[in-house]
């Protein structure tokens, strides 16, 4: 059964380029509820551990790199059927196929650097949430 969170990062283009607020509010506007959220900065660590599943990819390295360049925000989402609803929010991985109406449609600038991350499942959602929120940051 679909839990009713998901997790999200507003990546570091996302936030040098000054689209926080805009991000959050099209989030909002599209019905999710924020319970959990701050800026802060991956370690190389960090981004090795998140990314993960990735790692024996060719663009491994270059996401690492990319993802702590910067801040970006983090947040935990609450809204029915979460992490679906939430992935066709954000639209395609390559901004170039992503549709009209989606965040990275209006933000993202390249496949690599596309704005934001969605938990692509629920138990996803769930370890990404818990590897950025101890619980009483949860609401
Ligand atoms: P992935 O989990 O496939 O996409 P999504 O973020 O849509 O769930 O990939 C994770 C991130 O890795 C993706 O957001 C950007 C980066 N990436 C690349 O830089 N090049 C690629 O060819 C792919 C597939 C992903």
């Amino acid at each position: 059964m679909a839990t009713n969170r998901t997790f999200t990062m507003i990546k570091p283009d996302g936030v040098e380029n000054g689209h926080i607020g805009n991000i959050l509010a099209m989030i909002t506007t599209a019905g999710f509820k924020i319970v959990s959220l701050k800026l802060t900065q991956l370690t190389i660590a960090d981004a090795q551990a998140f990314y993960a599943v990735h790692a024996a990819r060719p663009f491994y390295g270059e996401l690492v790199e990319f993802m702590t360049r910067g801040p970006i925000v983090a947040a935990i989402l609450e809204k029915d059927n979460a992490v679906e609803d939430f992935r066709t929010l954000i639209g395609a991985t390559n901004p170039a196929e992503a549709a009209e109406g989606t965040i990275r449609k209006a933000y993202a600038t390249s496949i690599g650097e596309n704005a934001v991350h969605g938990s692509d499942s629920d138990e996803n959602a769930a370890i990404e949430g818990a590897f950025h929120f101890a619980g009483r940051e949860q609401f």
